[in-house]
């Protein structure tokens, strides 16, 4: 089937990649003309695991290409694909306009019965705002169809060809079957294909992204708690997460979470609450506490160094909003850095992959390491922020005679506590006792 995806960011180029990669002929657009120019030349603009594979093997395929014309792309396609960003404005909410403009591009464009198929996320009433929008610009036939993406990013590819449910909202079977089909090759693991109503998938998407976020935000007070009545939070997190109704995942005490989505549609939800006057005190201090998960690991550090960090060099490990990507947006390191830029410190950065990203940021104000070890050589402290593997099982021997003091802040708890001790470490994590310098030693 000939499809075309308009938005070639993280979620529209797996979605473009994997579906050329079943088969179909599918034209990735975007209004960056640089970003197509590379793509074009099969480089691919963003670490995703599998994803430049893809995209080069389905480009020499013949499968897949890339267009900054979206009306040519539309005009060719009977499936089009919305997958621009929907960010959040001052107030939380989230800003439609880029569909909204890729909408009327759509309506001036379309040729033929399209059904146009919204994959970002936005709130209820999105699709029908993109049906008024092209009905008021064509004649032709057309189905609006919601279908939200799940993927994460560090293994989206993997997501997306194995995802765990289909979301499909349409009030139209034909055009339900038309992409239920398009993604038939993924669910063969009988995976359910769930249909309803537009608006319930629009909602599906929001619900989905604040539940997580909600129970991320749940450890992370209960953590703060363990924290002053002494007890380790990883084993109240075992405690809890092998109850069946509950499960170990996004059970994770640390700085919070980061990345494009759930900060935003948490933010967002709230604001559709606020705007239907619900009381959303939930939603909200779930982005609350979210926010002052990173200020506590930064009270750590100034309650250990003191207040003013003026001359101290503190070694950063992780960038990215988590493993395996080199998405910076909204990472909790973000404000960290700042924060102890803020407080004079000198700050040195390590991450496998976000530090091309991070310059684009920081400019001259912190140091970039390719080698994680290098910056240690007379530094204050390692402060791990983001949960690489390459991190887990760390030169510990080097760490300790190489930094002035043996010294880690830990805000992803990844480190285990017994072996901190036992290379003597003064160590301070999230939710655990921490290991003062007469704690350390052998265990
Ligand atoms: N990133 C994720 O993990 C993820 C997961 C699920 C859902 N989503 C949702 O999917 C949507 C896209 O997210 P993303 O992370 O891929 O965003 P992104 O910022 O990586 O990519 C969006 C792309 O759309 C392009 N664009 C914007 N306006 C355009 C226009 N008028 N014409 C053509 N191209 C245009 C931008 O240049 C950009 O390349 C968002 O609504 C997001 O919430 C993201």
């Amino acid at each position: 089937m000939r499809n075309c995806i308009i938005g070639s960011g993280y979620v529209g180029l797996v979605t473009g990649a994997c579906l050329a990669d079943s088969g179909n002929h599918v034209i990735s657009v975007d209004q960056d003309a640089e970003k197509i120019r590379r793509l074009s030349d099969g480089y691919c603009p963003i670490f995703e695991p599998g994803l430049t594979e893809m995209i080069q093997a389905n480009l020499k395929a013949g499968r897949l290409r890339f267009s900054t014309d979206t009306a040519e792309a539309v005009a060719a396609s009977r499936v089009v694909f919305i997958a621009v960003g929907t960010p959040p404005k001052p107030d939380g909410s989230a800003d439609l306009s880029n569909i909204e403009a890729v909408s009327a591009d759509i309506g001036k464009a379309m040729v033929g019965y399209t059904v146009v198929v919204l994959k970002s996320t936005a709130p209820v009433g999105t699709t029908d705002r993109i049906k008024e929008i092209i009905s008021h610009l064509t004649s032709e036939p057309f189905h609006v169809v919601s279908n939200p993406e799940f993927l994460k990013e560090g293994s989206a590819v993997e997501d997306f060809l194995k995802p765990n449910r289909v979301v499909i909202g349409t009030d139209d079977m034909e055009a339900g079957r038309v992409i239920a089909e398009l993604h038939k090759p993924f669910v063969r693991n009988n995976k359910p294909i769930l249909f309803m109503s537009r608006p319930a998938a629009e909602m599906t998407k929001y619900a989905a992204n604040a539940y997580l976020a909600t129970r991320i935000s749940f450890i992370n007070e209960v953590a703060e708690m363990c924290e002053q009545l002494n007890v380790d939070i990883d084993e109240v997190r075992r405690g809890i997460g092998a109850d069946d109704r509950i499960g170990h995942h996004f059970l994770y005490p640390g700085v919070g979470y980061g990345g494009s989505c759930f900060p935003k549609d948490v933010q967002a939800l709230a604001s559709i609450a606020r705007r239907i006057g619900v009381n959303a005190d939930l939603l909200e201090s779930v982005h609350r506490r979210n926010i002052d998960q990173r200020k506590r690991l930064i009270a750590k550090i100034r309650e250990r160094l003191g207040p003013d960090l003026t001359g101290r060099r503190l070694v950063l490990w992780g960038l990215a909003f988590k493993p395996k990507t080199d998405d910076i947006r909204e990472a909790p390191a973000i404000t960290i850095i700042e924060e102890l830029l803020e407080a004079g410190a000198t700050v040195a950065v390590h991450d496998p992959r976000a530090l091309d990203n991070a310059r684009a940021v920081f400019g001259d104000r912190i140091s970039y390491h390719e080698d994680a070890y290098e910056p240690l050589k007379g530094a204050d402290a390692l402060i791990a922020v983001t949960e690489w593997m390459e991190y887990r099982s760390a030169d510990f021997d080097r760490i300790h005679d190489d930094l002035k003091q043996p010294l880690i802040f830990d805000g992803r708890n990844i480190y285990d506590r017994e072996m901190m001790k036992r290379y003597s470490m003064e160590y301070y994590s999230i939710g655990r006792p921490p290991l003062r310098p007469h704690d350390a030693g052998p265990a």
